[in-house]
C-alpha cells in the first residue's frame, strides 16, 4: 500500500509541467511529481517529488506504483525520443496506471511536415495500444517560444511563406491539462487541439513581437536551402536541423493554421493571443 498521491505529473521542472503542477496545487489536488532531479521539482502544497527517467523502465515503474492518472509531458527532442516514450508508456501500463494524459502536437501523423510531430504520432499509437484510457492534448507551437526565434539582428527567418500558425500560450495548455486531470473520466479517449484564438502569418508574428519589445523586428522568408545554411552555425545532428526547418515548412504547408475552440470549451475562457501574452 502506498500513501503517495495517485495523480502523477512529469515535466514539473520545465515550463509547461511546472505550470500544470502549480494549477493542480491551486486546485488543492495532491500530486506526485516524477522528476529526473527531484530536488529541482517545485515545492507545492500536496506535492511529493519522486525520482524517475523516461528511459529507465524499472525506475519509472517503481515511481508509478499506485498511480492512477498520469500527465506525461513529451521528452526533449532526441534521436531516441520515441523509444524513451514507449518505455515510459510500457512502465505506466505495467504499474497499473488507468488514464494517461499526453502532450502531443496538432496534426500529429506519420507523414506530417513537422518531423517532431511524427514522434508524437508514434507515441499516441503506442498509448492507444497500451489499453490505458488516454487524453491527447495536441498543442500548436507555444506562443511563448516565438520571440526566441528572432535573431540578434531582429530578423525572424524561416521558410514559412505566407503560412499561418495558431500558436497557443503555455498557460492555456496548462489550464486545459489541469481541467482534464481534475476530471479525467469526462475526457476519456478524447483528443483536443489546443490553439490560440487566431492564426498569424510570420510577418504578423514579427510585427507583434516588434511592437511588444520596441525592437525593429521583421520576417524574412528563407528558401529551404537558406534555412539549413543559416542554422548550421549551431552544431547539431541532421534530425535536429530537419526539426528546426520543418517548424517553418509545416507552417508554409498550412498544417498549423487550424483554430480550435477546445481551450475555450475546456477552460471556459478564451485563449490568449500573442499580443496579450507578450503584454503580460
Ligand atoms: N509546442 C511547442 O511549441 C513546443 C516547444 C518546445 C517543446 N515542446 C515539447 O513540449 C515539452 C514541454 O515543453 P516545455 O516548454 O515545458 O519544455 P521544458 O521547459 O524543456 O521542460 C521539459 C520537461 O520535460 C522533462 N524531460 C525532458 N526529457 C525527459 C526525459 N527523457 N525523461 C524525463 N523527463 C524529461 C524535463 O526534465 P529535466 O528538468 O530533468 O530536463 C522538463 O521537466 C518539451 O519537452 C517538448 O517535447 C513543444
Amino acid at each position: 500500500m502506498t500513501t503517495l498521491p495517485t495523480l502523477a505529473v512529469t515535466g514539473s521542472t520545465g515550463a509547461l509541467g511546472g505550470r500544470v503542477a502549480r494549477e493542480l496545487a491551486g486546485r488543492g489536488l495532491p500530486q506526485r511529481l516524477l522528476a529526473r532531479t527531484p530536488g529541482r521539482a517545485p515545492e507545492l502544497s500536496g506535492a511529493v517529488a519522486v525520482p524517475f527517467s523516461y528511459a529507465d523502465r524499472t525506475a519509472a515503474e517503481a515511481a508509478l506504483a499506485g498511480v492512477r492518472v498520469l500527465f506525461m509531458v513529451s521528452a526533449t527532442e532526441s534521436a531516441d525520443r520515441v523509444g524513451q516514450h514507449r518505455a515510459f508508456v510500457d512502465a505506466a501500463a505495467a504499474a497499473g496506471v488507468r488514464h494517461l494524459v499526453y502532450t502531443s502536437f496538432v496534426g500529429a501523423a506519420p507523414d506530417c511536415t513537422f518531423t517532431f510531430g511524427r514522434d508524437h504520432y508514434a507515441t499516441e499509437q503506442h498509448i492507444r495500444a497500451s489499453g490505458m484510457a488516454f487524453t491527447f492534448l495536441r498543442d500548436n507551437f507555444y506562443q511563448d517560444i516565438l520571440p526566441g526565434f528572432v535573431g540578434d539582428d531582429g530578423v525572424l527567418r524561416g521558410p514559412a511563406g505566407d503560412g499561418r500558425v495558431a500558436a497557443v500560450a503555455r498557460d492555456d495548455v496548462a489550464r486545459v491539462a489541469a481541467a482534464v486531470l481534475s476530471d479525467p473520466e469526462r475526457h476519456r479517449d478524447a483528443t483536443y487541439d489546443l490553439t490560440g484564438p487566431q492564426a498569424l502569418t510570420m510577418t504578423e508574428v514579427a510585427t507583434i513581437i516588434g511592437q511588444a519589445t520596441g525592437r525593429d523586428v521583421r520576417y524574412h522568408d528563407e528558401t529551404i536551402d537558406e534555412a539549413y545554411e543559416s542554422r548550421r552555425r549551431w552544431p547539431a545532428e541532421d534530425w535536429q536541423y530537419d526539426g528546426w526547418v520543418s517548424t517553418y515548412t509545416a507552417i508554409a504547408a498550412g498544417e498549423l493554421a487550424g483554430v480550435s475552440d477546445d481551450v475555450q470549451r475546456l477552460t471556459g475562457r478564451a485563449p490568449m493571443g500573442l499580443t496579450e501574452l507578450l503584454a503580460g
